[in-house]
């Protein structure tokens, strides 16, 4: 078997893909230093070794990347996928040094294990295959909508620009030492496996769609609306959800393709549709039969009015198809996981 080391794989969005990266025969060993991860997940639910420790450790990469880890010994790997970051966009403005540490200074070592590695075997760099961001985009404007992989990127906030920064780094990367890259740009990563058994746990969760259906659960639950004066059909923010389980097929499918292909590639991944955020909620209630109060408030700081993708160039070149095209399907998978989890729940 084929090993692929999932950096931040105890996360919500790796876990959903090392299932998929099972489902297409590969064998997922994961690196998660469990800062926001979940042990339990990723050895008891999805059943795959775990090594805890940071992306950012060139020994601990070394020991994986050249098998001497008990974990990868004797065994090839085709594969690096990394999800590894943190991901509070509001909490990267007040402490930005954490994010540019964490998320950029990490991973450039990571990148340096790699091609160490790849110098001491004398072949090719292992394939990467990167967690990117619609935040990277910034502001984009009315005539940019749909986003395709050459909108202007001109992020606002720390976390975006530590995305884009690697992203650079990646490309300079592949140019200088043919490392084959592929930079996945997600728009909001939403729902939950069909199974029910893994989905969207961040503590804290910042998400839309977690906090309304964690609001319609309890009683007396409520949510407060960010602005309701943006410039789009009902005042408030317009954004592209995609579900997970089809953000994770098409991680196999860009792994697939650089282990072909040894090539760079970018692709936007969102349904390229918008909902707003009334619409969500109104949603959410349809799906769970229950009501919320809704508190409108001022708007958020650099919240974008309207981020919708352009996901033709992934449909086209990686042949990736959605199952989950439409909101409504995407809140049902997230609200039968959240009602398991909350029963898996010790009771206080
Ligand atoms: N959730 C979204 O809607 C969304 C949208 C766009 C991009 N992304 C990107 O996708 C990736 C995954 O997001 P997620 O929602 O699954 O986040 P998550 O917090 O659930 O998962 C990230 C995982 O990485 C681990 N981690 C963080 N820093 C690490 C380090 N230095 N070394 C080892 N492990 C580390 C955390 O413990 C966690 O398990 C992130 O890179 C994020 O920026 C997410």
């Amino acid at each position: 078997m084929s090993i692929v080391i999932v950096a931040g794989g105890a996360g919500y969005i790796g876990s959903h893909a090392i299932r998929e990266l099972q489902n297409a025969g590969f064998e997922p060993v994961v690196l998660d230093n469990l800062v926001y991860g979940h042990r339990k997940i990723v050895e008891n639910v999805l059943g795959v070794p775990l090594v805890i420790g940071q992306v950012g450790d060139k020994q601990l990469l070394q020991k994986l990347l050249s098998g001497e880890h008990s974990s990868t010994r004797g065994k090839d790997i085709k594969g690096i996928m990394h999800f590894a970051a943190y991901t509070y966009v509001g909490e990267s403005v007040i402490n930005p040094a954490k994010y540019y540490k964490n998320n950029l200074a990490e991973t450039i070592t990571l990148l340096e294990a790699l091609l160490d590695d790849s110098k001491k075997r004398n072949s090719k760099p292992i394939p990467i295959v990167f967690s990117s961001t619609c935040a990277t985009y910034g502001m984009p404007l009315e005539t940019e909508i749909p986003i395709i992989e050459t909108t202007l990127q001109n992020p606002i906030t720390p976390y975006g620009r530590s995305k884009l920064m690697i992203e650079k780094i990646l490309i300079d990367y592949h140019k200088a030492y043919n490392l084959p890259v592929s930079i996945l740009r997600y728009f909001n990563a939403a729902g939950a496996d069909i199974n029910g058994d893994i989905g969207e746990d961040h503590n804290p969760e910042t998400h839309l769609i977690p906090l309304v259906l964690e609001a319609l659960f309890n009683e007396e639950g409520s949510i407060r609306v960010n602005g309701s004066d943006y410039p789009t059909f009902d005042g408030t923010c317009i954004r592209d959800y995609v579900h997970v389980s089809d953000l994770a097929k098409a991680h196999v499918l860009a792994l697939n393709k650089i282990l072909n292909d040894k090539s760079l590639s970018i692709y936007n991944l969102g349904n390229g549709k918008g909902y707003s955020i009334m619409e969500v909620i109104d949603t959410a209630k349809r799906v769970t039969g229950k009501e919320i109060k809704i508190f409108k408030s001022e708007r958020r700081q650099g919240d974008p009015p309207v981020l919708i993708s352009s996901p033709e160039k992934a449909k086209r070149e990686l042949l990736w198809k959605t199952e989950f095209p439409d909101l409504e399907s995407i809140i049902k998978t997230a609200w039968n996981w959240y009602v398991f989890n909350q029963n898996m729940k010790p009771k206080k």
